[in-house]
């Protein structure tokens, strides 16, 4: 079936009809689609002799599938989730949690959330300020609710899914019944995913006859019935470094060249690319388990697998495929294991405990390699069919070894222009201009968090928007690290970009950093706060996010900026 088809091929129509109704189909709004069905169905039943038969009315029962998302895992879970419940009879409604108020909850009898966790065990950040109301001393009870929760992780993070953890403790303090246990998901979360929301629902029963129920999904857009977006195999058009060549920290300018492609992204949406390995490592791993030489086994290594996380789920797989007491012990133990995971990657727990291996075993043993995602430094209404990116090399030494990020050695290393990438455009609905032209915006951004200020401005000045922009931006060294900055300068000069803050932090003996310039100017920043303005903070999660949040309680107060997250007002894309 065509991306555009909405009708399967075994409608109940000829084929040319099915054609021609699709492509009617495909140009129409979900409002008109919706409009038809109604008016079809009314057409109907006012043309059927004799009084209708009216359907005993059925009470269906009420389910709210609440979610936290950052990048749109948990988003695509709750909407498949509300699908397969209204198919089962409930009456489901999703919820992000972004929009929900607590005191909402204590209202609804059946509870589903799906929860994931950021940063280093935070929550997603347009959450957070429910998330504080839930934790609160005055959080309303919830006598009564039965809720069940799923948590979206990665268990190469210390702190695996703590925000879902931390939300089905919540909801049992308060009050709530758990009708089913959490299950904590890693990357690989589709089928566990799938099979947790069955069994809640099963739990929750409301079995009415939902057999006769034809569950017509607009959302539906590809034949697989899945709502992930398309990937397609892009060349690459232009790479070069940016920054001077003795910045301490290597960041790379990627443009991919979307011709074609179908692909279409909005200024604040990010691109997921998946990388590969570098075959130096794929052959270091196959050396190491007596595979050297395996073709097949390579190519899967470079393509498929993450050849880097070690967990302790890993070492626990290696240690009951091998049978070595040693991995075994290290692997029932936690302390040692603290000691040993820390700045140590897959290629040294087989290189501590060699074992031969098939090339099954080495497969089943290993993650899959997941997309990288980097936010969009352009606007398609400047550049077209292209996307432009900037990539910060990750280069360190640890336990006796040089390292390099998988997907960011790959871009300074080894990709040439004419390489091609499977790419994907990942919708970032949290991180869009003001729909006002005119409104004010404020935009911090430390290192590779240019990025998305980048397109930003490429697009209000395609538009000719008239809002007050200002930057505020951080790096390491002015000569070395100005990412972007004869467009910068370009836009200062033009207009299009009012007034922009540097803080580089190696530039003078004390460390200078964004969140200082934010407390310089924090009176100009309530005042274009007061104007109506927009703030935005992208890049480094871990310091950056948190200092710079830090600072705008001491500026704003923690419930005058909660009140910018929910109204959209403070948009964050950190990582
Ligand atoms: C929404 C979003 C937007 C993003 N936008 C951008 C962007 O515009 N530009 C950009 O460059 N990145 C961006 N990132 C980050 C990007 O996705 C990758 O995480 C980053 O490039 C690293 O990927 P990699 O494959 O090169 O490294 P990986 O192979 O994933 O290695 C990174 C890991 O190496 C380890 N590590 C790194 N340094 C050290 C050290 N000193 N000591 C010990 N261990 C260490 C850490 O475990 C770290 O997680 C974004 C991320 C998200 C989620
Ligand atoms: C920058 C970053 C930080 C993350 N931090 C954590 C973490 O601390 N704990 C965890 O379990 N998972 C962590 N994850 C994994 C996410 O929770 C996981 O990818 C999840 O599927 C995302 O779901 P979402 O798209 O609904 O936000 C992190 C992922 C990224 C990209």
């Amino acid at each position: 079936m065509s991306r555009s088809a909405i009708l399967p091929r075994s409608a109940p129509f000829d084929a040319e009809d099915i054609a021609g109704l699709n492509a009617i189909f495909a140009r129409a709004s979900r409002d008109q689609r919706a409009w038809l069905a109604g008016f079809l169905a009314g057409i109907d039943a006012a043309q059927r002799e004799g009084p209708a038969p009216v359907a005993a009315p059925v009470a269906r029962t009420k389910l709210t599938i609440l979610y936290a998302t950052e990048s749109g895992h948990a988003e695509a879970l709750a909407h498949a989730a509300q699908r397969d419940a209204a198919r089962r009879g409930f009456a489901p409604r999703v919820l992000d949690m972004a929009d929900a108020s607590v005191s909402a909850l204590a209202e609804s009898p059946n509870l589903l959330v799906i929860a994931s966790t950021w940063g280093e065990g935070e929550a997603p950040q347009r959450a957070a300020p429910f998330l504080r109301a839930l934790a609160a001393d005055d959080a309303p009870r919830l006598d009564g609710v039965r809720f069940a929760v799923l948590a979206l992780g990665d268990s190469a993070y210390a702190q695996f899914c703590a925000i879902g953890k931390r939300i089905d403790a919540r909801l049992e303090g308060l009050g709530g019944i758990r009708i089913a246990a959490r299950v904590d998901c890693d990357l690989d979360y589709e089928a566990p995913a799938a099979s947790f929301v069955d069994r809640v629902l099963a739990a929750l029963a409301p079995p009415t006859d939902a057999g006769s129920v034809i569950h017509v999904d607009f959302h539906r857009t590809d034949g697989a019935g899945t709502a992930k977006p398309e990937r397609v195999d892009a060349p690459v058009a232009a790479l070069h470094p940016i920054g001077s060549s003795w910045s301490e920290r290597e960041t790379w300018h990627l443009e991919i060249d979307l011709t074609g492609s179908g692909l279409d992204y909005q200024p604040g949406d990010a691109l997921a690319l998946m990388p590969r390995n570098d075959p130096a490592l794929a052959e270091s791993i196959l050396a190491a388990t007596g595979l050297a030489g395996d073709q097949a086994v390579r190519d899967a290594l470079i393509r498929e697998r993450d050849l880097a996380t070690l967990t302790a789920k890993l070492i626990a797989d290696y240690g009951a495929i091998t049978g070595d007491d040693r991995v075994l012990a290290l692997a029932a133990d936690e302390a040692a294991r603290a000691q040993f995971i820390p700045g140590r990657q897959v290629i040294d727990l087989l290189e501590a405990f060699p074992h031969r291996l098939t090339g099954a075993d080495l497969l089943r043993l290993l993650r899959k390699l997941s997309v990288r995602y980097y936010s969009i430094a352009s606007s398609q209404k400047i550049v077209g069919e292209a996307a432009h990116l900037a990539i910060a090399k990750v280069a360190y030494e640890s336990a006796g070894r040089s390292r390099t990020g998988v997907a960011s050695g790959l871009v300074a290393g080894r990709l040439a222009v004419g390489d091609t990438l499977p790419v994907r455009v990942k919708a970032n609905p949290q991180f869009r201009l003001p729909e006002d032209p005119d409104a004010p915006i404020v935009m911090i951004g430390a290192g590779t968090g240019i990025a998305p200020y980048r397109a930003f401005l490429q697009e209000r000045e395609a538009i000719g928007a008239r809002g007050r922009s200002w930057l505020m931006f951080g790096h390491r060294r002015f000569t070395h690290d100005f990412l972007y900055q004869l467009d910068i300068q370009a836009w200062l000069k033009s207009g299009v970009l009012g007034e922009v803050d540097l803080a580089f932090s190696r530039d003078q003996p004390e460390k200078r950093y964004v969140q200082h310039l934010l407390w310089e100017r924090r009176d100009a920043l309530r005042a274009r706060l007061a104007e109506g303005a927009t703030l935005y903070l992208c890049g480094d999660a871990r310091s950056m996010a948190r200092d710079v949040d830090a600072t705008l309680v001491r500026i704003l107060g923690q419930p005058a900026l909660d009140e910018l997250i929910t109204a959209g007002r403070y948009r964050k894309d950190v990582y």
